[in-house]
């Protein structure tokens, strides 16, 4: 089929990679003329694992394009997703502006017969909106271009594998029309097995704040056990394996730590609750995930200070820059909040990340970094793993502690294994586990 892209972030971009790959014909395009040369150019504008090798394939192949004209683009196409970005307003609402120029630009721009997308993270009732625009532009292809709600479940660090291998297709839609036309854009997934799930537009807009919701809930409770584990003693990773052990709770996302970070969880739950608001339903549950999150990150630093009594002329390494390992994205990232807050309280802070540096530079000019875990470390107080990096559980104990001023670790994600740290002589704190002192 046919297919356009409009907007070519994470989302957008493994649209337009796993979309090709199973044979369609695929245009994306972005307002950002330095982003669409540099796609023209087969080069991947962020780090995301395989989708570099994906995208010249496909592009190779001369199943995906890309143009600066948003309207070229989207003449001709059968489907059109709507992946630009959806930025939290002050208020916590998110900003749909861009949502609503690219819906008026399809309009315009769009020949017949088209399904319009809305697949960026949006409100609930966003779709309704930009049905609204696709008429208000073009009342002469009214029932020709209809709307479609079909939410994206995939991670970061895992895009490419979500899109290529998605554990379920959720598809909102009015008509019978459009769902035979995303059943057909969709076959090559669900002919291997895939679940698509067809429901009234609404409804999958709701069911993308339920998925989100529930699984920063998930951390939030794990966090707040940690909370109560450090006051009784006991070990919050072996409470989460004994909850993960029971199939209807399952282990996965009951990692404490610093908290979740990113650019869908914290803006999606303050839209989901604005939502909720907006419909006259208090749900107040929403905002205590989002204060347990802040709670996290605040139990973080206070070991910080517990174990180094001021920070005042201490130098403290933060490991890890990104919202979560397997990504540059430093959007909301709890690891550059905690290094702002142990700046403003009068630390040195030298930054490392595997592969976020340059986007934390660009974040946060301020911060010291550093090409690798060990010069950040040279001479540090303190030591924090802020992201859960692989290379940092296998740090050279040994030569870390030779190389710091202080033998101090905080674990923010409980990557290190206590009894090395004990043997390598630590005063080493991990989050809802016991301290262990040399
Ligand atoms: C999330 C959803 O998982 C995805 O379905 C949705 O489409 C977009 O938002 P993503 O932001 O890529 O994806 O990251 P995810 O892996 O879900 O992690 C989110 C945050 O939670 C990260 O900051 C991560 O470090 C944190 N996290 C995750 C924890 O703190 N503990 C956990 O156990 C799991």
């Amino acid at each position: 089929m046919k297919v356009a892209v409009v907007g070519t972030g994470h989302v957008g971009l493994a649209t337009c990679v796993s979309l090709a790959a199973v044979g369609h014909d695929v245009i994306g395009t972005d307002a950002d003329r330095e982003r669409v040369a540099q796609l023209q150019s087969r080069q991947a504008p962020f780090h995301e694992p395989g989708l570099q090798d994906l995208l010249e394939r496909v592009v190779d192949e001369g199943r995906l394009r890309f143009l600066h004209d948003a309207a070229q683009a989207v003449s001709g196409a059968e489907i059109v997703f709507v992946c630009v970005g959806t930025p939290a307003r002050a208020s916590g609402e998110a900003n749909l502006a861009a949502v609503e120029k690219a819906g008026r630009e399809i309009a315009r721009s769009s020949t017949g017969p088209a399904v319009v997308v809305e697949k960026s993270t949006v409100p609930a009732g966003t779709a309704r909106q930009l049905q609204r625009t696709l008429h208000h532009e073009r009342p002469d292809l009214r029932g020709q271009i209809t709307v479609a709600s079909n939410p994206e479940f995939l991670r970061e660090g895992k895009a490419v594998e979500d899109s290529m291998d998605p554990s379920r297709i959720l598809v909102g839609a009015d008509d019978p029309e459009t769902f035979r036309a995303m059943r057909r854009l969709y076959k090559p997934f669900t002919e291997k097995g895939c679940p698509l799930v067809e429901t009234s537009i609404v409804t999958a807009e709701l069911a993308k704040h339920a998925c989100n919701a529930f699984l920063a809930l998930k951390i939030s409770y794990i966090n707040a056990l940690a909370r109560v584990a450090e006051r009784a003693d006991a070990d919050v990773v072996e409470i989460a394996d004994v909850m993960g052990l029971d199939p209807r709770i399952g282990r996965s996302f009951l990692d404490a730590g610093l908290g979740y970070g990113g650019y869908c969880f914290p803006k999606d739950i303050a839209a989901f609750e604005r939502l909720s608001r907006g419909l006259h339903y208090e749900f107040p549950l929403l905002e205590e995930i989002a204060r347990i999150n802040r709670e996290a990150l605040d139990a973080a630093l206070s070991k910080i200070r517990a174990a180094l009594w001021n920070l005042e002329e201490k130098r403290i390494a933060v490991l890890g820059l990104s919202y979560k390992a397997g990504t540059d994205d430093v959007r909301f990232s709890p690891a550059l909040d905690l290094a702002v807050r142990l700046m403003e309280e009068g630390a040195e802070v030298a930054g490392y990340d595997p592969k976020a540096n340059a986007t934390a530079a660009e974040d946060l000019p301020v911060l010291k970094i550093y090409d690798d875990a060990y010069e950040a470390a040279s001479g540090a107080h303190c030591v924090v793993i802020a992201v859960e990096w692989e290379e940092f559980g296998n740090l050279e104990l040994d030569r870390l502690k030779e190389i710091m001023a202080y033998p101090v670790i905080v674990d923010g994600r409980n990557l290190l294994d206590p009894g090395k740290a004990k043997v390598a002589g630590f005063h080493y704190y991990p989050m809802g586990r016991p301290a262990v002192e040399p």
